[in-house]
Order: structure tokens, then C-alpha cells, then sequence
């Protein structure tokens, strides 16, 4: 067929791989990749978390396998959550995740990089990510917030690299940064779950931390803290203001779902975002190849390009330690 112009052939360039390959405007790379990883006090040894599949709770002991497994496949970075036996509304007991740093920095040294995911709500009886009021009616601030910046400072002390706040309560940034400074951790940096959305993808995660919230209290959401999916400029606004408390690193949460907040972020600001592709986007392209109707490692790479292309700089993926493998077989 005779073409109007040359611009209107557009097959000359999708016409094999190594043309593909030339053409193509993004690239991964396993280096701007960030393993979860999740060590629970209430086991004995590793045990699959079953909403998720191929990801296991571990053991302190187990836990310290798991990483010197993931840096055979190229991981260095990771972001640890904790699981603690004990539940409570108040005066929390943080020494697990503490030792379970101190062991981390006992075997391996600077070789890798552990965020600490820093939240109440694995730690509280109603599932929360901060104390309640008196009737178990809200979620109380500034009483979160004090007890999230304590929390941070002892595990900079034991070891964290960096300190990930997910818990979304107001002037947590600043409280941190002015935590750590204060006790000489000024080199510790700050990665802000800034642009956090309450979303239904986080359910596979939940199950995994068992901190569902609603359990003995009047509030069954976080809407109260987390920004609306209906309200994308409340989630700009909340990276803004961590920007300018001291953040280093800002996040956008679910991923897949908010492209378009990764987009705008990077726009108005130079400093790195990270994605975080949650448990849930993730269950659900292992759900997909389960059955066949996805070929799985291609799925998360699609999803991981356009998580890319909108503008993150750094992916949180609970198939970071196959980032290496899946990448180097991208067929273009
Ligand atoms: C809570 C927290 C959540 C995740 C990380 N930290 C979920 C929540 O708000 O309940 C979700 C991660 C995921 O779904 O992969 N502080």
C-alpha cells in the first residue's frame, strides 16, 4: 500500500528484535530494584506466606539465608518488615527487629542495604499504624508520630541504612530527621511512604503481617490517614511537604494503580521516587500464570517498564531477586 508519508510506516521499526532493542526509550536494570522481606517472631522456621506466592516469613536465622541467597541472584537493597509474637495498644516491644538487625550487620556488613519499614500496625492489637484515642474512636497523631520517630531512632541504632516510614500520620518526616540528628545518625536517610494510597491491594500483605485493622476498635479503615484514590493531589501535596521535612527518598504506593501520581511526582521534583509494586498487584500476576493466562516473569517486567516509564527511579518488587534473570531475557 502506497503511504501518505514516511512517518506512516511505523512497522519499519518493530520489524525484528535488534531494531526493537535500539528503539526502545526505557530499560530496566536489577540495580534500582528493592527486595521485601518479612522476619516473624511466631515461627520456628520458614514458612510460605500463602497470599503470596513464592514469599516466605522467616526466622531470624532463616532470614539470614534468604539475603545470602538473594545476593547470589544480585540483590543488595532490601526493606525489611517486621511480624512481632505480641500484640498491644501501647508500650511496644521492638527488640526482635532489633536483634534481627544487629544479626543482619553481624553477617554482612556495608555489602547491603536495609530499609527498615517503620509503622505500628504489625504491632498493634486493632491493626492501626498508630495508638488510638481513649474510645478506640481515631487515630491519634502526635502520640504515633512520638512513638514512630523512638522506634526509628533504635533502629538506626541497630543497624537500619535507611528509615521507611509507612504509616502516613502528619510531621513524622521532620520528627525522624530530627530524631536522628539529634543522636548523631544524621547520615542515616529518610525513604518517605509519602504518597501512600488506602487501596485494596494491600490485602495479600496483610494477611502476611496479620495487621488488618478493626479488630477491637470503631475504625475498620485507614481513610483517616492514608490519601483518597479519588484525591491524587492530596498524595502530590503529602510528597511535597515530606520534601521539605527532610525526606530523601519519596514514594508512590500501589504503583500500577497511581502511574499517573508516579508521572506527576517526578515532574515537580528531582528527588528519587520509588514505586512500590504492593502485594497485591503482585498476587495478582502470579494468580494470572497459575492458570496460565499470563507468562509470568514477562507480566512483571511489562508492568515493571511502565512503572519505569512513568518515572520511578527505584522499584519495590516481591520479585526483585528474579529482576537479574527476568531482565538480561527481556525479547524485545
Ligand atoms: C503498613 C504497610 C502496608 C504495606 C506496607 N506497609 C499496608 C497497609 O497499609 O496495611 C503494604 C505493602 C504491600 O501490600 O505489599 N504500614
Amino acid at each position: 500500500m502506497e503511504s501518505q508519508s514516511y512517518f506512516n510506516n511505523r512497522r519499519r521499526i518493530r520489524a525484528n528484535a535488534h531494531i526493537r532493542e535500539l528503539a526502545s526509550s526505557v530499560y530496566l536494570n536489577h540495580k534500582e530494584f528493592i527486595q521485601p522481606l518479612f522476619v516473624d517472631e511466631s515461627i520456628n522456621a520458614r514458612t510460605p506466606i500463602s497470599s503470596l506466592n513464592e514469599v516466605n516469613s522467616d526466622t531470624i536465622d532463616s532470614l539470614l539465608l534468604q539475603i545470602a541467597s538473594d545476593i547470589k541472584f544480585g540483590v543488595t537493597k532490601f526493606l525489611l518488615f517486621p511480624v512481632p509474637l505480641k500484640k498491644s495498644n501501647n508500650n511496644f516491644d521492638f527488640s526482635f527487629v532489633l536483634k534481627a538487625y544487629e544479626s543482619i550487620r553481624a553477617n554482612f556488613g556495608d555489602s547491603i542495604w536495609v530499609a527498615a519499614d517503620v509503622c505500628l500496625c504489625a504491632y498493634t492489637s486493632h491493626g492501626h499504624c498508630g495508638v488510638l484515642n481513649k474510645n478506640k474512636s481515631a487515630v491519634l497523631n502526635d502520640a504515633s508520630v512520638k512513638i514512630i520517630a523512638d522506634y526509628a531512632l533504635q533502629l538506626a541504632q541497630a543497624g537500619a541504612d535507611c528509615i521507611a516510614p509507612s504509616d502516613m500520620m502528619d510531621g513524622r518526616i521532620h520528627a525522624i530527621r530530627s530524631i536522628l540528628n539529634e543522636n548523631g545518625f544524621d547520615n542515616k536517610a529518610i525513604m518517605s511512604y509519602s504518597a501512600k494510597f488506602s487501596s485494596q491491594f494491600y490485602g495479600p500483605f496483610r494477611d502476611a503481617c496479620k495487621s488488618t485493622p478493626g479488630k477491637d476498635c470503631l475504625i475498620t479503615d485507614r481513610k483517616t490517614y492514608q490519601s483518597s484514590a479519588f484525591n491524587g493531589n492530596d498524595a502530590i501535596l503529602s510528597t511535597i511537604r515530606d520534601i521539605e521535612e527532610g525526606a530523601d527518598i519519596v514514594m508512590v504506593k500501589p504503583a500500577l494503580a497511581y502511574l499517573d501520581i508516579i508521572q506527576k511526582i517526578k515532574q515537580q521534583t528531582a528527588f528519587p521516587l520509588a514505586a512500590y509494586h504492593v502485594s497485591g498487584e503482585y498476587q495478582s500476576i502470579e494468580l494470572l500464570a497459575q492458570q496460565q493466562l499470563v507468562e509470568r516473569s514477562n507480566a512483571h517486567v511489562e508492568v515493571w517498564t511502565a512503572i519505569k516509564r512513568a518515572g520511578a527511579d527505584i522499584i519495590i518488587s516481591y520479585a526483585a531477586r528474579h529482576a537479574q534473570n527476568w531482565i538480561k531475557e527481556i525479547n524485545y
